[in-house]
């Protein structure tokens, strides 16, 4: 058996899917079956071109529809911009193709649903990438949290600071489109509110003070195509930012009480999720600025000879052992590869094999959708002044055991 692959979006996280098929056997043990990297599709040919060069792809597609129908392509990731990933991961499940779709699932509820349905009807593997679960130091303070060592968890502080929107100049693009909640909450806030529940141990029950900022408020439009965060030359025409600069909230995690603060206007992060989460016994913390390593404080050591400890990541840690070709301590490891961990655990479970306590398989549909409602009730929040309002209760699976 062989795996063809295929990515659809040859942007900023398209190119970390196309080269995390790439790397995906040459992680972990070598059961992978071999995988055929077979097309990048990019509406810009260009832009495909590249990315198929760059990454040894044998070919690009301008249309998805050519990706649905090639019988020698049997998984595929979408990476393209949220509003258009119901259509194309719809056309790939019925064409029978296994999905990797990107966060958040997509712009809508009802779209997400669908995509849910879609997912529940089809015979392939459905899975939605949530990048962060895959960090080493994350994945470490999760295990510590849940083994108990630290106690019940008390309170958990989040942010997901990014400057990617700070340059008033830099051209419109898909990203500022849509309303309160479709800006920095969706694009980062999704990020730090799974990892907010993967640490806790909790789903969100609800959400209050809800309040969205829209630091600039219109953008030059571009005059070629604009990819991730990248500048692009613009023309005099301005267009209106419709979405959040920033977002803030605080969350209730049944009982156990939290905070959380995103932006893409927060000069001097480049992109950072950060969080500190305290518990009976001590407290731990971590900032995607120092990847490699996370921070722990224990209440047991005495009291005049407390405080953060710095715990470099390494093969006692998850992700890393056997997975990495140095699996040594202080390697240290970036945000590429979380990309690689994750999709390797995709084309994993593509392959039927078992899934394993060292990669977890990737998150459900079901999970995505989760997530949205999670940012739904922070923007029905936000309408209504700050008002609680509560998050349909759900599971999502990288709570469950053994997850
Ligand atoms: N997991 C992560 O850490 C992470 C990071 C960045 C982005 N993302 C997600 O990845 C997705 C893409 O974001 P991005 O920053 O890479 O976007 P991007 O703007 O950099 O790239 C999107 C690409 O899609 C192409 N495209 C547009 N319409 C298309 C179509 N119909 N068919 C094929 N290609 C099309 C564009 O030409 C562009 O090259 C979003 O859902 C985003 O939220 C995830």
């Amino acid at each position: 058996m062989t795996i063809g692959v295929a990515v659809i979006g040859a942007g900023m996280a398209g190119r970390a899917h196309a080269a995390a098929y790439r790397a995906a056997t040459s992680l972990y043990d070598s059961n992978l079956p071999p995988v055929r990297l077979v097309s990048i599709g990019d509406v810009m040919p260009q832009f495909g071109q590249q990315a198929a060069d760059r990454f040894g792809y044998e070919r690009t597609d301008s249309d998805w529809r050519r990706i649905a129908d090639d019988p020698n392509i049997h998984a595929v990731s979408v990476v393209v911009a949220n509003h258009l990933h119901r259509e194309i991961v719809e056309g790939l499940l019925a064409a029978g193709k296994h999905v990797l779709c990107e966060k958040p699932l997509s712009d809508t509820l009802d779209d997400a649903r669908a995509m849910v349905a879609a997912a529940d009807n089809a015979k392939s593997v459905a899975r939605i990438g949530l990048t962060f679960l895959r960090n080493p130091a994350i994945a470490a303070i999760q295990k510590i949290i849940s083994s108990g060592q630290l106690g019940e968890v008390l309170h958990f502080s989040g942010n997901y600071w990014a400057d990617y929107s700070s340059d008033p100049m830099s051209p419109m693009a898909w990203r500022y489109k849509g309303g309160p909640g479709t800006g920095a909450l969706a694009d980062v806030g999704s990020h730090i509110s799974y990892v907010a529940e993967f640490i806790t141990g909790k789903p969100f029950a609800s959400v209050s003070g809800a309040r969205f900022v829209t630091s600039i408020k219109e953008r030059p439009v571009a005059t070629g195509a604009v990819q991730g965060h990248s500048g692009a030359t613009v023309s005099d025409k301005m267009e209106a930012v419709e979405n959040d600069d920033y977002a803030g909230f605080i969350a209730d995690f049944g009982g156990v009480a939290g905070a959380i603060e995103v932006s893409r206007v927060a000069a001097g992060h480049p992109t950072s999720l950060e969080f500190e989460v305290y518990c009976e016994k001590g407290a731990a913390r971590f900032t995607q600025a120092r990847n490699g390593e996370f921070q722990l404080v224990l209440n047991e050591d005495p009291y005049g000879q407390r405080g953060f400890r710095t715990i470099q990541v390494g093969p006692s840690h998850p992700y890393i052992a056997g997975g990495l070709p140095v699996d040594a301590p202080g390697v240290n490891v970036g945000q590429n590869d979380q990309f690689f961990f994750q999709n390797r655990a995709f084309l994993q479970e593509v392959a039927g094999l078992p899934e394993t306590d060292a990669l977890p398989f990737c998150p459900d549909f079901r999970d995505g959708l989760h997530n949205m409602e999670v940012i739904e009730a922070v923007i029905q929040s936000g309408k209504a002044h700050g008002a609680n309002v509560a998050v349909p209760a759900s599971t999502p699976s990288y709570l469950k055991a053994g997850k």
